[in-house]
């Protein structure tokens, strides 16, 4: 049996685009949007739900995207990082990332401003410990940690009004 027999169709929304795509039943949202759709912007690094970089948003809800198979997204709204920018505008996570200089070689810089934005979101995150707690799950190999959450506590903060 070839590998083409397993490949099944599925439609998936990504970015307010709609994708018709052939996959494998096993294959990762993870692997679909980089090796099918060349949304690169999404990382793989452990591929194993241990470091965050491949942190997508489902339904505006921060996940990893290692770990859902893709043919389980159908019907649902996928933002990644190349569909966060509105009109050519920088989302204001983005915008501050660059001003605050929250990254060096910025591997994980995508998986941490869908993390950040999908704690907006879910209005989750009530002082800076509980922020460093939520966005724990995102490693940063280069340690920008100090700057990524001046933006966190910046951003989450004033988005609950507490600033
Ligand atoms: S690549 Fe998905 S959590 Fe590391
Ligand atoms: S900026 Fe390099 S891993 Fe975070």
């Amino acid at each position: 049996m070839t590998e083409e027999v397993h490949k099944g169709k599925i439609e998936l929304s990504i970015n307010g685009k709609q994708y018709n795509l052939e996959i494998r039943p096993w294959s990762t949202l993870l692997d679909v949007l980089r090796d099918q759709l060349n949304l690169t912007g999404t990382k793989k690094g452990c591929d194993h739900g241990q470091c965050g970089a491949c942190t997508v948003l489902i339904e505006g809800k921060a996940i990893n995207s290692c770990l859902a198979l893709a043919n389980m997204q159908q019907g649902k709204e996928i933002t990644t990082i190349e569909g966060l920018e509105k009109n050519g505008d920088l989302h204001p996570v983005q915008r501050d990332f660059i001003e605050k200089d929250a990254f060096q070689c910025g591997y994980c810089t995508s998986g941490q401003i869908l993390s950040m934005v999908g704690l907006m979101n879910m209005e989750k995150g009530n002082s800076p410990e509980e922020i460093r707690d939520l966005m724990s799950g995102n490693i940063c190999r280069c340690g920008a940690y100090s700057n990524i959450y001046k933006v966190a506590e910046k951003l989450i903060l004033k988005n609950k009004g507490d600033e």
